[in-house]
């Protein structure tokens, strides 16, 4: 296949997106139990700017709950929410939101 562009390689058509190489929001071994059972275990999971991840999982598999955490609906019993690697204890969704 021949390939032409105004700005020249092939290789530049496509570029890399640009990722921090820091993690803007991660969650660390986090763990949470309902009196139901344990909805997370040891979850651990990062974001760096422009990247976009899928949270994919059966019903009850419990995203809801790890979406929660990270945005401060509710605390993990173990482990660690961090914002740009501080970790961070939001006490609602409006504090996570103030925090960016
Ligand atoms: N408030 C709660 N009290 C008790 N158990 C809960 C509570 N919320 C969730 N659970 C249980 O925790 C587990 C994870 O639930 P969660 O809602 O996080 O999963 P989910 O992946 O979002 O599921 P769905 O695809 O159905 O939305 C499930 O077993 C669920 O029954
Ligand atoms: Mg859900």
């Amino acid at each position: 296949m021949h390939m032409t562009s105004e700005r020249g390689a092939a290789t530049h058509l496509h570029p890399a997106p640009h990722y921090s190489p820091e993690a803007v929001v991660a969650v660390e071994g986090v763990t949470k139990t309902y009196s139901s059972g344990q909805a997370l275990r040891g979850v651990s999971v990062s974001c760096r700017a422009g990247e976009v991840r899928a949270l994919l999982g059966e019903n009850g598999a419990g995203k809801s709950t790890l979406v929660k955490i990270i945005s401060g609906a509710m605390l993990p019993d173990f482990g660690n929410v961090l914002l740009r690697g501080r970790p961070v204890n939001f006490r609602s969704p409006v504090d996570a939101s103030g925090a960016g």
